[in-house]
C-alpha cells in the first residue's frame, strides 16, 4: 500500500485521519437546509427503515471494495476528454497529486453513504461536498491546479454510473440475488439523496 491508497481499516475506522475530510467538524460548511427539508427529501426518494438496514449490510460488503469502485468511476471519467480538465490540470493533462488527495475522501463517501445517520452533520458535510464541486470551493482543500467548477449536468449524469455499476460490487461476496436487489435499491435511493443535496449550491433557493 502506498500512502495514497487507504487500507480498508482507514476507510472504515479512522476517517478523521483523511486529509481534508471535515465531516462533523466546525470546518465543514453549514447547510442552509433544515432537518424538516431532509425528512421531506428522504420521503421523496422513498428511503425506508428497511433500506437503512440494507445499507448497513451493503457497507460491510463494500468497505474493502470502495477504493476499487472509485478507481472504476475515474476510469470511466477518464474516457471522456471533455471531462479531463475537472480532475486533471485545466488543460486536461493528468494531475495525479490532485487525484491522490481526493481519492480517500471519495472512498470514504461510499461507506458514509451506507452508514452515516441523516442528521445535521450529514446535511453540513453534503453541502460541503456540493460546494467542492463548484467554484465556491473546488480545488481549495488540496490547493489543486484544475478547472474550478464541475458543471451540474455532469454531476447529475454521472450518478447513473455510480448506481448502475453497484450490483457487481454488492454481489462480490456471495449475497443472494434477492439480497443484492434489496441492497441495490437502497443504495440507489441513498446516492440520489446525496447528489440531490449536492445540487443545492448550484441553484438559488427559490428554484431548488
Ligand atoms: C454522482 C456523481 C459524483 C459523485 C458520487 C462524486 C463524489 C465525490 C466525492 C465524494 C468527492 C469528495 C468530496 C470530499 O472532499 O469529501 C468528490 C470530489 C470531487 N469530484 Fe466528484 N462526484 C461525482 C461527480 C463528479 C464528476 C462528474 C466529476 C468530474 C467531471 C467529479 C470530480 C470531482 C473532483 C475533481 C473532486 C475534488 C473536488 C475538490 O477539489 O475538493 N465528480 N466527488
Amino acid at each position: 500500500m502506498t500512502e495514497h491508497t487507504p487500507t480498508p481499516a482507514l476507510v472504515t475506522e479512522h476517517p478523521e485521519r483523511i486529509p481534508g475530510y471535515t465531516y462533523g467538524t466546525a470546518q465543514a460548511a453549514v447547510s442552509p437546509l433544515t432537518l424538516e427539508d431532509l425528512d421531506r427529501l428522504k420521503a421523496a426518494v422513498w428511503l425506508t427503515a428497511d433500506d437503512e438496514e440494507a445499507l448497513r449490510e451493503a457497507a460491510e460488503i463494500l468497505a474493502d471494495q470502495a477504493d476499487d469502485m472509485v478507481t472504476a468511476y475515474r476510469a470511466r471519467l477518464g474516457l471522456q476528454p471533455w471531462l479531463g480538465g475537472y480532475s486533471g490540470h485545466p488543460d486536461g493533462t493528468p494531475n495525479p497529486g490532485y487525484g491522490a488527495a481526493t481519492k480517500p475522501r471519495f472512498d470514504r463517501w461510499i461507506i458514509d453513504a451506507c452508514t452515516r445517520p441523516l442528521d445535521r452533520d450529514w446535511l453540513n458535510y453534503q453541502h460541503e461536498i456540493g460546494l467542492r464541486h463548484t467554484r465556491a470551493r473546488k480545488n481549495t482543500t488540496d490547493h489543486a491546479d484544475s478547472l474550478d467548477h464541475i458543471p451540474m449536468r455532469y454531476l447529475l449524469a454521472f450518478t447513473a454510473v455510480v448506481i448502475a455499476t453497484a450490483p457487481t460490487y454488492l454481489a462480490a461476496k456471495g449475497a443472494s440475488a434477492e439480497h443484492v436487489r434489496r441492497m441495490h435499491s437502497a443504495f440507489t435511493k441513498s446516492v440520489m439523496l446525496h447528489v440531490t443535496v449536492w445540487t443545492r449550491p448550484y441553484v438559488d433557493a427559490a428554484n431548488w
